[in-house]
């Protein structure tokens, strides 16, 4: 059985781009393949920029629930909180005494994140990658889905991985990246070159899954396009429409050349106009059953047993690590 590991950070709601790129190709795997699923939230990696206290403790429950609403299954999958399980922490330290300051400093998230802070750059934004290579090394991971911004990070944490186990003896399973073809890189609405982000301070830029389901129509029909009027995928010169062809695409199933064989003779509001319906559509289904899972008492036991499974995996990893590079008393 193949252990498939993923987390999302509570900076904010799911976006439409976290949903596409990162839960889609999850609940493909948990629905194809003879899988283990390990899902967290990563409320670690969202302190390495400020947070506000209650915010971020109810961006936690909400992603929680959000998890189960876009149809996690509980037979297949355990949902834990990153911090309520220290050995992240733990194996963190190690990856980040194993990783050269040359190679973070190279990472795009670290070089686009560090631009963007106003009061001061936090060391943790720099050390996030051998972090997060201890999210995923922690539990022998074999698949981890991710949208393209990650691809980076996956490739640091494999070298990571690759390091440990020349320099202290076979430890760690090499994981591989799962990236769907179509919906890993979805772009802002308002930007269509930049990554679609839930902390952009520009909301227009981005839908994310907790939306008003008029705003998010509002958003995707006001979303910039050009004034060509045709309806075709051509990301470098059309980076608007191409970006709406791909979440039309991603949320339907239809292929993008079907759907420009489609809107030929159309228009971009009508184009518009079917995309809002078709998001509004997902949303509504999406925040109904949201609705149920925020207000169920069973979230905790679902996160408290998915926390200590998650435990007894990962101290048991802990302990052959530390053993291995000679640590404690082990
Ligand atoms: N625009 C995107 N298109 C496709 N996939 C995306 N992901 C993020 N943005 C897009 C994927 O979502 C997963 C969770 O990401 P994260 O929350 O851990 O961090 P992130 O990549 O930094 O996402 P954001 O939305 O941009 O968060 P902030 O604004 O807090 O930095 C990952 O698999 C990611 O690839």
């Amino acid at each position: 059985m193949k252990r498939v590991l993923t987390g999302i950070q509570p900076s904010g709601h799911i976006t439409l781009g976290n949903y596409l790129g990162a839960i889609k190709p999850l609940l493909e795997l948990q629905n194809k393949e003879d899988v283990e699923l390990l899902v967290f939230i990563a409320d670690l990696h969202a302190i390495t920029v400020n947070q506000d206290r209650q915010q971020l403790k109810k961006n936690i429950r909400e992603l929680a629930a959000l998890y189960l609403a876009c149809g996690l299954d509980l037979n297949k999958a355990h949902m834990f909180i990153q911090s309520e399980v220290p050995c992240h922490n733990q194996l963190g330290w190690v990856m980040e005494c194993n990783s050269y300051i040359g190679e973070l400093e190279r990472m795009t998230q670290f070089k686009d994140k560090k631009q963007k802070q106003t009061e001061g750059v936090s060391a943790g934004l720099l050390t996030y990658p051998p972090l997060m290579a201890a999210d995923i090394l922690l539990y022998d991971t074999a698949l981890v889905p991710v949208g393209e911004d990650q691809k980076q990070h996956l490739e640091i944490t494999r070298n990571l991985a690759e390091r440990f186990n020349n320099k202290y003896g076979e430890t760690f399973t090499v994981p591989e990246p799962y990236i769907l073809k179509t919906g890993a890189k979805i772009m802002s609405l308002v930007e269509p070159t930049k990554k679609m982000s839930k902390s952009d301070s520009n909301p227009k830029a981005f839908i994310t899954l907790l939306d008003d389901i008029n705003i998010a129509k509002k958003k995707i029909k006001s979303a910039v396009t050009d004034s060509e009027g045709i309806i075709k995928y051509d990301v470098v010169n059309k980076p608007g429409i191409s970006n709406l062809l791909t979440i039309y695409s991603s949320l339907s199933n239809i292929s993008i050349p079907n759907l420009e064989i489609r809107y030929k003779d159309s228009n971009y509001q009508n184009f518009k106009e079917d995309l809002a319906n078709l998001v509004a559509q997902f949303l509504t289904n999406i925040q109904e059953k949201f609705n149920y899972y925020i207000n169920d008492s069973n979230l905790d036991l679902v996160l408290n047993s998915g926390r200590d499974l998650a435990y007894h995996v990962a101290s048991r990893k802990i302990q052959k690590v530390y053993r291995k590079i000679g640590l404690g008393r082990y």
